[in-house]
């Protein structure tokens, strides 16, 4: 049985990458240091898929500790998501974002060709293409200078990984980009934990939903769209999570026709800010309590992917809409405020 290590795995998409994972025959491994997830998720992901992951509570950015994790186990492949991402945070803090995010993947790196571990997946962002000229975005359409220095760690972090591929004799790598990842696994065991006050859409309608925020701004009413909020391109994290799988398993079948790649994983629709709020009151049958209000600053009008290489060279598509997304996110936010009634 092929053995994955996969960082950050107690996170959002790496706890629902593990599951899929686990649910197509892999050994997971999840070394995470816990900052920014719980160790209850690893109980939750036994539950969901009958099989206990392996779990090692580390630093990435300590080589040494690293090295020791390469050496006790072989891995056949690596899916990198250990990273700090709160792109406010990353403006007021960026050395914590360059040290944390790009030291952990060096670290990474170095141990794999270490220790001969030859595949690595690396969760990218959409963020890496600013606001692009042309829509919907294909693979190549030009980087644009990241607007956060968290954006700047994903754009970076793929040239770090380019370079090492084209450097190391049979270092091989896939960098996802994802555009924006919301929902929930159907089990509602397992989510986007809310620790502290979201930035993201989807858990501060949620949030708001539920009562334990008070009312959700719409962050400008005239961009150039339908109905004059921004556009996404949204995708359920479950989507995403099988993406990773295919990534892995095209490295592993010898698939891949360079040493590294990179793909789009969106859905290929853009939908409205107040197009998600009425599919979440429809879903949910809840009346949500929101303003329309002036544009949140870095933020880009409208951003949709082109998603037919992922289709084709992944053998890869999004499956889950919108209304799938927003009411698996609300089923979420009840099971936390039923297990926080329970504490
Ligand atoms: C989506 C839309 C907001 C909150 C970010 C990161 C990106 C990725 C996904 C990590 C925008 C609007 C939001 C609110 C609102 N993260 N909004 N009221 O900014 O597209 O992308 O998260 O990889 O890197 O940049 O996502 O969910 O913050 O915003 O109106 O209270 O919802 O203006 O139009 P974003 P988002």
């Amino acid at each position: 049985m092929a053995k994955i290590l996969v960082t950050g795995g107690m996170g959002y998409i790496g706890s629902h990458t593990t599951v899929e994972l686990i649910n197509k025959g892999y050994e997971v491994v999840i070394a995470d240091d816990l900052s920014n997830s719980e160790i209850d998720t690893l109980s939750r992901i036994e539950k969901i898929c009958g099989a206990r992951p392996t779990f090692e509570k580390i630093d990435l950015k300590n080589m040494a500790h690293v090295l020791e994790l390469f050496q006790d186990h072989r891995f056949n492949g690596v899916i990198h998501f250990a990273a700090s991402k709160a792109v406010g945070e990353s403006v007021a803090k960026p050395l914590k974002y360059y040290r944390n995010n790009l030291m952990t993947l060096i670290n990474v790196l170095e141990a794999m060709k270490l220790t001969g571990t030859e595949n690595i997946v690396f969760s990218s962002s959409a963020t890496v293409y600013g606001q692009p000229e042309v829509l919907p975005v294909t693979e190549d359409s030009p980087f644009q200078k990241a607007a956060s220095p968290y954006g700047n760690t994903k754009q970076i972090g793929e040239e770090i990984i380019e370079d090492s591929t084209n450097a190391y004799d049979r270092l091989k790598g896939i960098s996802l980009r994802y555009f924006n990842p919301v929902g929930a696994h159907e089990s509602a065991l397992i989510g986007e934990l809310p620790l502290g006050t979201p930035n993201n859409l989807m858990p501060f309608i949620t949030q708001t939903a539920i009562g334990k925020l008070a009312q959700l701004k719409v962050f400008g009413t005239d961009y150039e769209t339908k109905d004059g909020t921004c556009i996404r391109d949204y995708i359920h994290v479950v989507d995403l999570a099988k993406a990773h799988v295919n990534a892995v398993e095209r490295m592993l079948e010898e698939k891949m026709t360079g040493s590294f790649e990179f793909f789009n994983l969106g859905t290929g629709n853009g939908q409205t800010v107040l197009e998600v709020i009425n599919s979440f009151e429809k879903t949910s049958g809840e009346k949500l309590n929101y303003i329309l209000a002036e544009r949140r600053a870095g933020d880009v009008e409208k951003i949709w992917a082109e998603p037919t290489k992922a289709n084709q060279e992944l053998n890869w598509d999004a499956k889950l809409d919108l209304d799938v997304m927003t009411a698996s996110a609300w089923k979420w936010e009840k099971h936390l405020a039923d297990a926080t009634a329970k504490i």
